[in-house]
């Protein structure tokens, strides 16, 4: 049987056995899932053995483990390293799931369930490729290595250390990762830039202890109003971020790029859908494609302070806090933009306050070229699977991984997107394409099988 055959043969088992991967909520952020974490692990080294991978590790890490396996029997033929992660985000609000988040269940010619776009599915799609290939011609077409983390969710913390001391063991010709979306349904896309992500905290803190707002209020500083005045000033009028010196060192697009990619595609009235917003905004000058994989910028992801129970209560609080980030694009360098943010946040703060700045992670942003011949066949196996022409897109999400492997190696990175833009990856009823988590596996397998052909 072929390969193509033998992946349509098993449809319906290799669906099921997914739902098995998704229900272990391998949530990696939080302490008490690190038994599922490592059950998790265990699962896809178990896939792997029956994948015909001989060697087949887990590796713990400081914080979880990694599970990293080569296939290196196919001499002559050029070696691939696989990429992906295996931890989920918080599956939180859980009432606003239509079904159980980790109860995977398929609805509308879609499997819904935490993890099954972003990035248990992708990561299933390449273990039932690579298991077909196996399976069907008694073993792979080329070397495979393969890493898989319980990190990503949480900025990979531990993976650069993993990397930097083991470069033989990870050393390929090209890295393959699918954690990143389709343009839109039924495009095939290749993904050749991301955004760079630094995340801080912020803690204000005026008086020593809350205060009763009556007998105070007044005459003392408020940190939730000066947490608010500061984030208000981050933005002028037109969008731009005040930090002075972010803009120094981003690269102006090319022209040509700049055509290439407002020529996509991409379909504002699609996107709106997406978002559900009464209207959408955002730095003046440029296009929304520029704005969303282009241009750096800065976001406000929590705010919390004072009193937030049920009914009222009369308080000045003593802390505000805010969760602030900044995607990166090249020729940004996150160490030097996190001082320019400290600095700018402090400045813009009274002394009737104090200031405690985080940053909790750093990452790189990346974009390449992409001539290699690599992605030649990467455009014919998706064709494969899609039956159209993939096209070549930036995103604006970050995977720390891919700009260390580029760093590290210079070899070409190829992002095979499975997810879609509307997917509610890290939302409520996260969810996958049936016909692109199949259309995926052909593809992977035919990409694959093409690497082993000269
Ligand atoms: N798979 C995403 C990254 C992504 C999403 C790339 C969409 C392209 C398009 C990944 O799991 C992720 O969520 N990354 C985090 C960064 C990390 C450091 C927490 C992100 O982008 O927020
Ligand atoms: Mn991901
Ligand atoms: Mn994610």
């Amino acid at each position: 049987m072929n390969f193509l055959d033998y992946i349509e043969s098993h449809r319906e088992h290799n669906l099921d056995e997914l739902k098995d991967f998704l229900r272990i909520p391998s949530v990696s952020t939080k302490s008490e899932h690190k038994p599922d974490i490592a059950r998790a692990a265990q699962w896809v080294a178990d896939r792997l053995h029956g994948a015909g991978f001989s060697k087949v590790d887990i590796i713990p890490t400081k914080i979880h483990p990694l599970v990293v396996a080569e296939s290196l029997e196919a001499p002559g033929k050029p070696t691939i390293l696989f990429y992906g992660h295996y931890d989920v985000q918080p599956a939180e609000p859980l009432k606003l799931w239509t079904s159980p988040a980790f109860d995977p269940t398929v609805r509308g010619g879609n499997l819904y369930g935490r993890g099954t776009a972003d990035d248990k599915g992708q990561v299933h799609i390449h273990l039932k490729a690579l298991e077909a290939l196996q399976k069907s011609e008694g073993k792979l077409p080329l070397n495979v290595k393969v890493i898989i983390e319980g990190e990503e969710e949480v900025g990979s913390v531990n993976l650069w250390d993993f990397v930097t001391k083991n470069k033989d063991r990870l050393r390929a010709d090209a890295l393959v990762v699918s954690d990143t979306s389709m343009l839109a349904r039924g495009v095939p896309s290749i993904t050749y830039g991301l955004r760079g992500l630094n995340y801080y905290q912020v803690e204000i803190t005026g008086p020593s202890q809350d205060l009763h707002s009556g007998v105070f209020g007044g005459a003392v500083p408020n940190p939730i109003t000066i947490l608010a005045e500061m984030i208000a000033k981050l933005h002028d009028k037109n969008f731009h971020v005040t930090v002075p010196g972010f803009y120094d060192d981003v690269a102006t697009l090319s022209a040509k790029e700049r055509k290439a990619l407002n020529a996509l595609p991409w379909k504002e009235s699609e996107f709106r859908r997406t978002v559900g917003a009464p209207g959408l905004s955002g730095e003046k000058g440029f296009t929304n494609v520029e704005r969303l994989w282009c241009r750096p910028t800065l976001e406000l992801n929590g705010i919390w302070g004072g009193y937030m129970g049920e009914g009222s209560k009369t308080v000045i609080p003593s802390k505000a806090f805010a969760k602030i980030s900044t995607r990166l694009v090249p020729d940004q360098n996150p160490a030097k933009i996190a001082k320019q943010v400290e600095r700018h946040i402090r400045a813009l703060l009274p002394k009737t306050v104090h200031c405690k700045f985080g940053l909790l992670s750093a990452g790189k942003p990346w974009v390449a070229s992409y001539t290699h011949p690599i992605f030649q066949k990467a455009i014919h196996a998706l064709e494969k699977g899609f039956g159209k022409k993939a096209v070549f897109i930036r995103e604006g999400g970050s995977i720390p991984f891919v700009t260390q492997m580029h760093d590290t190696f210079k070899v070409p990175c190829v992002l095979l997107g499975f997810g879609l833009p509307d997917e509610n990856a890290h939302a409520p009823d996260e969810h996958i394409s049936l016909e692109n988590y199949f259309g995926g596996i052909k593809s992977v397998a035919s990409f694959y099988s093409a690497l082993g052909q000269p």
